[in-house]
């Protein structure tokens, strides 16, 4: 089997925390090349993982037709000019989230990726981790539930992780004008917007275990304002799907380790609850608990396997079977467009 040959743009943190090491451990790609405007950035690298060639602009790079698909791993504001490119270049696209920063450039991502017939991925790792999924499968069977909540506190990501070193940069991150939906937002709402679609995996898991709402209410405490050397930013939406309420709770304002949770509670008594694990913390999922009227379970470790390298490697099964993940381009426009209606809501 012919091996898929790789190109990445972005060689910041996220691509030596979690990408580079992923499609290294994959026997079915080839990491070929590496862009990033910070050329320094790039060189060193790619010296360091043994990357062939190495470019400070990426239309270079995905220029070479002997790659097959780029992975988008800059900074969110230049997701949509990079991932367009590639797709127009016929090469098939992982890119981080969000898919792009308002849905008009969404939405035309995803209809170049289906002109084209090519794999269109969003990097929503939550989606694959084993533990998420559980609950979303025990969450299908329990039916609707009467209630459900999410609280994402945004504090310490990393999670300690040693494993791998991470080469910084004293080179200047390009800056790329952020594209905001072409909505009449004020500029406190515009910030909110870049800052919660910073933040869209509790959207996404959200909608990966709820699925859609029928209707949008939110509210925000404040937008970028300090408090000692936190940032307080705060921000509430109630979904309404109809039959149940979903209260999703979002703050910066938190020094504490990475938390986050889905909690939803049926009309039977059951109550689901799922904590995804510290973002970077490797060898594990989220946990699971269901209690009912008459016992519990709690699902600890639902595996050990890591939900970066399990997106990087259906993403390849994708590119092979010529198919759509589970974080297709479509369900990244769902996502952009949810965050849309979030912000528009506090008007
Ligand atoms: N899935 C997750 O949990 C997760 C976690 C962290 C970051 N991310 C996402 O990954 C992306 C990168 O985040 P990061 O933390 O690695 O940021 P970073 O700043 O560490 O790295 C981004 C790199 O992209 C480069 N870059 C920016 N614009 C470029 C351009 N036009 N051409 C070439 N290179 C360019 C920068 O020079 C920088 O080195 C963001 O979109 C972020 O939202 C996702």
């Amino acid at each position: 089997m012919e091996k898929i040959r790789v190109g990445i743009v972005g060689a910041g943190l996220i691509a030596q925390r979690a990408h580079i090491p992923s499609i290294m451990k994959n026997e079915g790609a080839s990491l070929v090349a590496l862009a990033d405007s910070r050329v320094g950035l790039a060189e060193s690298v790619a010296k360091a993982w043994h990357i062939p060639k190495f470019y400070g602009d990426y239309h270079d790079l995905i220029s070479d037709d002997a790659l097959d698909a780029i992975f988008v791993l800059a900074n969110d504001p230049s997701h949509y000019e990079i991932t367009k490119f590639a797709l127009e270049s016929g090469k098939h696209v992982f890119v981080e989230k969000p898919l792009a920063t308002n849905s008009s450039d969404a939405e035309e991502l995803v209809a170049e990726a289906q002109k084209r017939g090519l794999v269109l991925s969003v990097g929503y790792m939550k989606r694959y981790d084993d533990g998420i999924r559980l609950a979303k499968q025990l969450m299908d069977a329990l039916g609707a539930p009467v209630l459900a909540e999410s609280v994402y506190l945004n504090g310490n990501w990393l999670g300690g992780d040693p494993q791998f070193p991470y080469i910084t940069s004293n080179e200047k991150v390009p800056l790329t004008e952020y594209r905001y939906p072409k909505l009449n937002f004020t500029d406190e709402q515009k910030a909110l917007f870049a800052w919660i679609l910073g933040l869209s995996h509790q959207i996404d898991t959200a909608r990966f275990l709820f699925g859609d709402p029928k209707r949008v209410v939110s509210s925000a405490l404040s937008s970028n304002e300090k408090k000692g050397d936190l940032t307080v930013n705060s921000f509430t939406s109630t979904l309404d799907y109809g039959s149940f309420l979903l209260n999703l709770e979002l703050t910066s304002a938190w020094k504490g380790d990475f938390t986050e949770y889905y909690i939803a509670c049926f009309p039977s008594g059951a109550v689901l609850r799922t904590d995804a694990p510290i973002v970077l913390l490797r060898n594990t999922t989220a946990r699971v608990e269901l209690r009912r009227p008459d016992k519990s379970e709690v699902y600890e470790h639902v595996g050990f396997r890591w939900s970066f390298e399990v997106e990087v490697n259906e993403f390849f099964e994708a590119v092979r079977q010529h198919k759509d993940t589970v974080s297709s381009g479509r369900e990244g426009l769902l996502d952009v467009q949810l965050a849309e209606k979030m912000v528009a809501a506090l008007s």
